[in-house]
């Protein structure tokens, strides 16, 4: 599915840094690395920050909140990223292992204009390349 980029609107310059724990590695980028540290800007999604990072996290839907494969967990700077609207919340309860810090990544949009309050850490569930195969329709 055609991910809605970026470069399709505004965002701000990559300064917010990001990191990803990857419980996958393998599965999401080809590596066996599982600690990913990245810059994202004001306005992207923790997706498409992913996404251009080459961390392939799951995105059914193409990123318009209309499945839960994107689940992640953001285990710090939750207040540095938009807050799940009620269509977030609702779909997020359909993924697997939903934990307090659940989010859709391709909901989670960068609301911090610096780095002044620290980074965001985002933890990729072992199961996210297969939930579309293992979430019953
Ligand atoms: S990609 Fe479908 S809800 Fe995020």
């Amino acid at each position: 599915m055609h991910l809605k980029r970026s470069d399709d609107h505004h965002h701000g310059p990559p300064i917010i840094p990001i990191t990803f724990h990857l419980e996958d590695p393998e599965g999401l980028t080809g590596t066996t690395q599982k600690e990913w540290k990245v810059m994202g800007g004001e306005g992207e999604s923790l997706l498409e920050v992913a996404i251009d990072n080459g961390i392939n996290i799951e995105h059914a839907c193409g990123g318009v909140c209309a499945c839960s494969t994107c689940h992640v967990y953001v285990e710090r700077g939750m207040d540095l990223v938009a807050e799940a609207s009620e269509a977030e919340e609702d779909r997020v309860e359909e993924a697997p292992a939903i934990r307090r810090d659940s989010r859709l990544a391709c909901q989670c949009e960068i609301t911090a204009k610096d780095a002044s309050r620290g980074g965001i850490v985002v933890r990729v569930p072992a199961w996210n390349r297969n939930a579309v195969k293992e979430i019953p329709h």
